[in-house]
């Protein structure tokens, strides 16, 4: 199959979206990452999903949605502060769990009786949903265990061969994947997947969210699977620890490896003349170049990624707990 670029044009959206009402999958930009899209109500089409990404089946799929009317056509119900994060939130990088209605295919949930339900900022993605005229469930548009993708390029890398169709939107804003929270258990709210929305500024609209630290259990299937490695080996040093980055890069490099350090801007004299990729000014910053940085450590053919961690809160939750996936909890 040949796997066509295009750019988001009124004329070449429509395109886009007739392939999808077909039973097509096309990826398309989103403001976190680029998701790999299907007709949500299709079982069929869902299933070409799992295939090009070489997914396991009982990972659930995110479903897309245009407009916060169409959740109660995906959701048997929807708590109070579930629909307060709709108002305040959505559209946005926030996904939330709730109990399914019948309508959404098991394909879909992984078999659970939940649903996941996200809007896009982006308006490319909303567009797309828009004229497909039925909401959109998308993974992430990269081969199953690699880094997410953030732009065009990266889903071409990938996917290339294994599906129609890929609308190039540019660089995703937020760089990291939604923030996941369930409100399907009982009395409270829980994180699920840490992301491009800070927990700290849901909470400040809902109350408390239960954060479950290092759980042995994934409470999002997802998260149990290996995740975002490129083919080097990843490393993450502790805050503020750059001289164990310093004795690592160093030992690597004496024994012929090819070592790069990711930091923050306001490190980087301390690591001198070594090569040092930038993570940004802060961990926002981090936030939108790590996928970016862990894909281009296989472009430049390193052997290692020696990376700076931050601290757990705001954009930095997400950004740690994929550094901690992409290094397979590596640390110096
Ligand atoms: O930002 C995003 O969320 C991107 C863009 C494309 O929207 N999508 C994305 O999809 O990251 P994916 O499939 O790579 O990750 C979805 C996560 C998985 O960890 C999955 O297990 C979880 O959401 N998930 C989906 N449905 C669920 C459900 N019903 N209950 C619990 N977790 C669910
Ligand atoms: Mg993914």
């Amino acid at each position: 199959m040949k796997t066509e670029i295009y750019q988001p044009t009124d004329e070449n959206l429509a395109y886009c979206a007739s392939l999808i009402a077909k039973g097509e999958i096309v990826a398309f930009p989103t403001e976190t990452v680029y998701g790999l899209g299907a007709n949500a109500l299709c079982p069929e089409s869902v299933k070409k999903i799992y295939a090009a990404k070489g997914r396991p089946s009982d990972n659930p799929l995110i479903v897309h949605i245009a407009s916060s009317g169409q959740i109660d056509f995906l959701a048997a119900s929807v708590p109070e502060k579930a629909k307060r994060v709709v108002e305040r939130f959505m559209p946005g990088p926030v996904t939330i769990v709730l109990p399914k209605k019948e309508i959404v295919p098991d394909e879909v949930t992984g078999g659970l009786k939940t649903v996941a339900i996200r809007m896009p900022s982006s308006e490319i993605a909303r567009k797309l949903i828009e004229l497909s005229g039925c909401p959109i469930c998308a993974p992430s548009a990269n081969t199953s265990t690699r880094p997410s993708p953030t732009t065009a390029k990266h889903v071409y890398d990938d996917l290339n061969g294994k599906i129609a169709a890929i609308i190039d939107g540019g660089e995703c804003e937020v760089g990291v994947e939604s923030t996941v929270i369930d409100f399907c258990a009982e009395g409270k709210v829980r994180l699920l997947r840490a992301g491009g929305m800070p927990i700290e500024l849901l909470e400040s609209e809902i109350g408390e969210i239960e954060v479950v630290k290092n759980s042995k259990v994934a409470l999002c299937p997802g998260m149990k699977y290996k995740h975002y490695a490129p083919t080097a080996e990843v490393y993450l040093a502790p805050v503020g620890e750059s001289e164990k980055i310093i004795a690592a890069y160093d030992r690597f490099t004496n024994n012929g490896k090819k070592a790069v350090i990711v930091a923050l801007d306001g490190n980087r004299e301390k690591y001198g003349t070594r090569t040092v990729w930038s993570a940004g000014k802060d961990s926002r910053d981090y936030a939108h170049n790590l996928f970016a940085l862990l894909r281009r450590s296989d472009d430049e053919k390193a052997d290692v990624v020696l990376c700076e961690s931050v601290t757990d809160d705001g954009y930095g939750l997400g950004v740690e707990n994929r550094l901690g996936k992409a290094s397979g909890g590596k640390t110096l």
